[in-house]
């Protein structure tokens, strides 16, 4: 039997491999940008919002985000060697001033409350352990009124 850790760690460590970015493609995620976009404007994302990408990966959707709405993004995943990739990405694209990426968990966000307008989080909920932790740190990030985008395979 797996600790929550281990399983955490494990599934991090697989989705930066160069075979998930072989048989996945760019976006980590099945619908890949297109679905991005339509959970986008399901959130009713705008110019000028901060917006929270939890279990960010190579950064794609915090790229195309901060391109195409003109928001802030701040990006989260459990791969430090994602985090570094997207952060690379970010600044290649001349877009680090606009994007950060961070090493954290979804079920303990370093962010104080109220601090998005929403919050995207795209093909990894189901990868959590502590659905219910994850679910209170989303609602706590995120400022009254504000959503919450979420994609992922049933
Ligand atoms: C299927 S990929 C999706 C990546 C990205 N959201 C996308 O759609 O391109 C799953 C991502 O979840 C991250 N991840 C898994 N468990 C996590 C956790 N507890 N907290 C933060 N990130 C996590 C993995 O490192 C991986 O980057």
């Amino acid at each position: 039997m797996r600790t929550a850790a281990e399983v955490k760690s494990c599934c991090a460590a697989a989705y930066c491999s160069p075979a998930a970015a072989f048989l996945l493609g760019e976006s980590l995620h099945p619908g890949g940008t297109a679905l991005t976009r339509r959970l986008a404007d399901v959130v009713g994302m705008r110019s000028g919002q901060r917006i929270l990408d939890v279990a960010s990966g190579r950064g794609t959707t915090a790229l195309l985000l901060s391109r195409k709405y003109a928001v802030a993004v701040d990006g989260v995943d459990l791969s430090d060697a994602s985090v570094r990739q997207a952060t690379a990405a970010a600044q290649q694209a001349g877009l680090a001033d606009r994007i950060a990426f961070h090493l954290a968990d979804a079920e303990h966000l370093p962010f104080p409350d109220g601090t998005f307008d929403a919050l995207m989080c795209e093909c990894s909920w189901c990868l959590f352990p502590d659905k219910a932790q994850a679910a209170a740190e989303f609602a706590r990030v995120v400022r009254p009124g504000g959503h919450l985008g979420i994609s992922d395979l049933t």
